[in-house]
């Protein structure tokens, strides 16, 4: 496998089912990626130590998810310049609330591209992360265009007609 362009980060294991979709756009698109569980509280010195290496290894986005009191994604963009694409997780009793405000409210000046709650901004994150290979991957792009074009042509329109009598 060609080396990984993109680099999809999550604080648990038990993030893995709500980032998948994240890995499987990225997959649909033919996108080299890899998938890895480091935590911000728990293993910091990984977590900085990938998130500075990432770059030299021809990452060139990440994905970050996290749940409850998430940093991950504010830990990873305090240690490169590469974009950073946050996504919150749901995850205990708020059910995101929380991680949807930690990861969206970073400080000026160490940006987190922040995506919606959970498995939608899972798959949407991928999907910013194609974008911004596209810029400089005409392939990607026509891919994207395609793609585009089938999701519009999915929509039916009218659905129904009826007629009100006399
Ligand atoms: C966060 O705490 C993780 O990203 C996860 O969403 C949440 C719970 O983690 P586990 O206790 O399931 O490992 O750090």
């Amino acid at each position: 496998m060609s080396n990984p362009k993109v680099a999809i980060l999550m604080g648990s294991q038990s993030d893995l089912q709500q980032m998948q979709p994240a890995s499987d756009v990225l997959a649909e698109f033919g996108v080299a990626h890899e998938v890895v569980v480091t935590s911000a509280h728990r293993s910091p010195e990984m977590t900085a130590t990938f998130a500075k290496e990432a770059s030299g290894r021809g990452i060139q986005v990440f994905i970050v998810g996290a749940g409850r009191a998430a940093h991950l994604a504010g830990a990873v963009a305090a240690n490169t310049n590469l974009p950073v694409l946050g996504v919150p997780l749901e995850s205990g009793a708020l059910r995101g609330f929380d991680a949807l405000l930690s990861t969206v409210q970073m400080p000026a000046g160490v940006p987190v591209g922040t995506l919606a709650i959970g498995a939608a901004g899972a798959a949407n994150a991928a999907l910013l992360a194609v974008q911004i290979l596209a810029l400089s991957d005409n392939a990607l792009a026509g891919k994207l265009a395609t793609r585009k074009k089938a999701k519009a042509d999915a929509v039916p329109g009218v659905v129904k007609s009826v007629d009100g009598g006399a």
